[in-house]
C-alpha cells in the first residue's frame, strides 16, 4: 500500500519510545471504523485513533475541508485570523452558553489546558489548581502537574500549589467507604484535605466530566453540582476538560449538558479537529478582558491557524448532519449490551460501565476481591489485536486493568458484533492459553 522506500532496519530504530508499546504492523490506510495495515490487513479501530476520528476516520468533509484550506491559507502569522477561525469562534459561541463566548485555539489538549491553568491563575490572581486522582490533562509541565493517572515520576518538581481530589470511583472506592454506588463522602472527605493543604490560593478545580484514561470513572447524579458548589464556596474557578467528552461521545455536543452543571472555563481538544491537532480554551467576557488587561500572552506557533479550523467547521456540520449525538446513544446501547454478554460468559470481566459510546471494561482476577488482571487483560488486548481489532487498555499504576472502548461514532451494528466476537474469541483463547500453561 505503501509507495514510500523503507530501509530494512526496525521501524523504531530512529525513533524516541514514548509510554505505550508500538504496533507490530506499519498502519497505512484510515477509513471510518477500519485501519488497513501495509500488508493490507483490516483493523477494527475500538479506540477512534487516539480518541480524535469520532466522525470516523478520513470523514469525506474532513478530506474536503483540507482541500479548502490548501485553495485558502494552511498556516499564518500568529496575529492574523481567517475566515474560518472567526467562524468557529461564532459557531461555538452559538452551541455554548453565553458566558463561554471567547475561544483560545491552540493545537493539543495538554496546551488548551496549560492555557486554560495560566488564565485561571491569572484571573483569580492565585495559583493552587485542584485536579483528580486518575485524571488525564495532557504531558505539558502544567498540565502534567494535574495529571494524576500516570508521568509524575521522574522530572523533578511539579507545579507548584498542584493539589488532589479522590474521583468517585464506585467500583474502587478511594476512601473505602462505598461499594458500587458512590455516594459523595470522598468528595467532602476531599475538599477538607484541600482546605487543609491550601495555603490559601486556591484558583480552580479541574476535571474530566467522565474520567477516560482513569478507567471511565461516571460520577453519581448531583456530583458536579457539589463540585461546583465547593469552587463557588471557596472562591475557585471551575475548569471542565472536554477533550474526549465533547462533541457526540456522550450523545451531547458538550457533556456538561448532561451533567446539568456549565464549567466557568471549558477545554475543548481531541473531538474538535476531526483528527487534525486543534484545541480551544474558552472562557468568558469578562475573564477575557481581565486577562487582557493584566497582560496575558500565549501566541504559539500554530495559535488560529486556519487548516484546523476548516476541519473543525466540517467536524460541526457532521456531528449535525449525521445525527451522532443520536447515534452514539443508539450504539453505546448496542455496545454496551454486547460487553454485558461478553461479562456473563467471561468471569474475569468485573465491571462493565459508562455511557453513549464511551464504555469501560474492568478487567479483575476475582470478582470479590477485584483485584486487577492487568497481564491476562494486556495477554487479551494483544491477541485481539491479531484477530483484527484495536483495543485501549488502561491501568492505573497496579489497581486496575480497563478497556476503554471508544469506536468513531459513525460504528455500524455489524462492526460492533464483529468487534465483540473478537474480543469473546480473544478472551477465550487467552483464559484457555493461561489454564493449559498452569496445568503444565
Ligand atoms: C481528558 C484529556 N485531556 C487532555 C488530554 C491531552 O491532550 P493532548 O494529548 O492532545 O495534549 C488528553 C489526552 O489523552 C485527555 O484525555
Amino acid at each position: 500500500m505503501s509507495t514510500l522506500p523503507l530501509s530494512n532496519e526496525p521501524w523504531d530504530a530512529h525513533l524516541v519510545r514514548y509510554g505505550m508499546p508500538f504496533a507490530s504492523s506499519l498502519v497505512a490506510k484510515a477509513r471510518g471504523t477500519l485501519l488497513w495495515d501495509s500488508e493490507g490487513r483490516e483493523i477494527l479501530d475500538f479506540t477512534s485513533g487516539q480518541m480524535c476520528a469520532t466522525i470516523g476516520h478520513n470523514h469525506p468533509r474532513i478530506v474536503a475541508a483540507i482541500r479548502d484550506a490548501c485553495a485558502g491559507a494552511l498556516h499564518l502569522y500568529s496575529g492574523m485570523l481567517s475566515p474560518p477561525v472567526v467562524a468557529l469562534s461564532q459557531r461555538l459561541a452559538r452551541m455554548l452558553p453565553p458566558h463561554l463566548s471567547r475561544a483560545l485555539f491552540l493545537s493539543t489538549g495538554g496546551e488548551a489546558n496549560e492555557a486554560a491553568i495560566k488564565l485561571a491563575k491569572m484571573h483569580s490572581g492565585r495559583y493552587e489548581i485542584v485536579g483528580f486522582t486518575g485524571s488525564w490533562h495532557g504531558m505539558t509541565s502544567g498540565a502534567q502537574s494535574v495529571n494524576y493517572v500516570a508521568g509524575r515520576q521522574g522530572y523533578g518538581p511539579l507545579m507548584p500549589g498542584s493539589l488532589l481530589l479522590p474521583a468517585p470511583n464506585a467500583y474502587h472506592c478511594p476512601v473505602r467507604h462505598c461499594r458500587d454506588q458512590c455516594d459523595g463522602t470522598c468528595l467532602d472527605i476531599g475538599f477538607d484535605m484541600v482546605d487543609a493543604q491550601s495555603t490559601g490560593s486556591l484558583a480552580a478545580v479541574i476535571a474530566e466530566p467522565v474520567e477516560s484514561s482513569g478507567g471511565v470513572i461516571v460520577p453519581p447524579d448531583g456530583y458536579w453540582q457539589k463540585v461546583k458548589e465547593h469552587c463557588q464556596k471557596r472562591g475557585m474557578l471551575f475548569i471542565f476538560d472536554e477533550a474526549q467528552t465533547a462533541f457526540g461521545r456522550l450523545g451531547r455536543d458538550f457533556a456538561f449538558q448532561h451533567f446539568g452543571v456549565e464549567p466557568d472555563v471549558l477545554t475543548l481538544s481531541k473531538t474538535l479537529g476531526g483528527g487534525l491537532p486543534l484545541s480551544a480554551t474558552v472562557i468568558s467576557e469578562e475573564m477575557e478582558e481581565d486577562c487582557h488587561q493584566k497582560g496575558f500572552i500565549h501566541p504559539t506557533s500554530h495559535v488560529s491557524d486556519p487548516l484546523p479550523a476548516h476541519a473543525a467547521l466540517a467536524v460541526l456540520d457532521v456531528l449535525a448532519e449525521e445525527s451522532l449525538n443520536d447515534r452514539a446513544l443508539t450504539m453505546g446501547k448496542e455496545l454496551a449490551a454486547g460487553l454485558h454478554w461478553l461479562q456473563d460468559r467471561h468471569e474475569i470481566i468485573g465491571d462493565v460501565r459508562g455511557f453513549g459510546l464511551l464504555q469501560g471494561v474492568e478487567l479483575v482476577k476475582d470478582r470479590r476481591t477485584r483485584a486487577p488482571d492487568v497481564a491476562t487483560g494486556r495477554a487479551i488486548t494483544a491477541r485481539c489485536m491479531e484477530l483484527g481489532l484495536s483495543m485501549n487498555i488502561v491501568s492505573v499504576g497496579q489497581m486496575a486493568a480497563i478497556w476503554r472502548i471508544a469506536p468513531p461514532l459513525t460504528v455500524s451494528k455489524d462492526e460492533i458484533d464483529r468487534g465483540i466476537a473478537i474480543i469473546d474469541q480473544a478472551v477465550a483463547e487467552v483464559l484457555a492459553d493461561g489454564a493449559r500453561v498452569a496445568a503444565e
